[in-house]
């Protein structure tokens, strides 16, 4: 693996412990509870009773077991060997082992990890792509892992948001990919309640709404939808406020803007009409 995915990976396996124990995450909550997937997500993907769905990046798995919930045969995979550990406990304390199953590898890895194998649902949830330094490779990616009929569902930080500096004031990274020029940080806090980390340092890299869906359809896949939603689910600004549904969103008296996004995209079956409309 490239040193700075190393590095990202040593800064991940430092937060997983951080998390674990997080109010945000609230494990212990979540086991008592065991709430679904979103609504908002249920009701894009409807019932997954029986289908394999594999979530990329999935850290300690808490994103993932929740589709296990639903009956979704689940497959989760993260670089991160602390995830991957932690995903693999959670998975047998909430009783869903037998139907999921934790992988440890880099995402660009992952179909040969994978053995070949193809999915019903490619799913990737918020703080994903800007992990990864080249968003066409994993546009191939996704593309491989999926079976015919496939979807995507992807949810994700906006990008414009990427641009603007901790405070959420001033415009001053790129809002467009560039492989070899990350955003590079030095940050002993995560965006959970927790202790400080240790292993500061991580790349990050942007990817534009236009970059993302184009390494997508270059593949094969077919636009179903792009939604930018003016919410995320983290302290992003600090200036964000909560809303009654637990949304973090732009207050009023500030200009509104997007915050997150959904994407939603599927690789057509043989002999489904396929509309080769873009070049990049
Ligand atoms: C913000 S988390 C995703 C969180 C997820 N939405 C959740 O709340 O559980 C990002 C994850 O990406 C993983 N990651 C980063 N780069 C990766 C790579 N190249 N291959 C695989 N996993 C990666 C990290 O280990 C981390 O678990």
């Amino acid at each position: 693996m490239e040193p700075r995915l190393e590095t990202n990976r040593d800064n991940w396996n430092n937060r997983v412990k951080v998390h674990v124990e997080s109010r945000f995450y609230d494990v212990e909550g979540w086991l008592r509870d065991t709430p679904g997937p979103p609504p908002r997500e249920m009701e894009a993907l409807g019932n997954l009773e029986g289908k394999s769905l594999v979530h990329l990046q999935c850290h300690f798995g808490m994103d993932t077991l929740r589709w296990a919930q639903e009956g979704a045969i689940v497959t989760g995979l993260d670089f991160s060997p602390a995830a991957i550990d932690e995903a693999t406990s959670l998975a047998q304390r909430a009783g869903l082992s037998e139907r999921a199953s934790f992988v440890c590898a880099n995402v660009y890895d992952a179909p040969q990890v994978l053995s070949g194998s193809r999915f019903d649902i490619v799913y990737v949830s918020l703080g994903s792509l800007c992990w990864l330094p080249d968003v066409a490779s994993w546009g191939a990616v996704v593309a491989d892992l999926l079976a015919p009929g496939g979807r995507l569902y992807l949810h994700d930080v906006h990008p414009f948001t990427s641009c603007f500096d901790d405070a959420g004031e001033r415009v001053i990274y790129g809002y467009f990919e560039e492989p070899n020029s990350p955003f590079i940080f030095d940050s002993t806090s995560t965006y959970t309640d927790g202790e400080e980390l240790s292993a500061t340092r991580t790349y990050e890299w942007n990817h534009s709404i236009g970059e993302i869906i184009c390494a997508l359809i270059k593949h094969g896949l077919v636009l179903d939808s792009l939604s930018e939603h003016d919410w995320t689910l983290f302290q992003q600004f600090p200036w964000l406020v909560e809303n009654a549904s637990g949304q973090l969103v732009v207050p009023e008296g500030r200009p509104r803007i997007p915050l997150s996004f959904t994407l939603l995209l599927h690789l057509p079956s043989k002999g489904d009409e396929q509309l080769d409309f873009c070049q990049v």
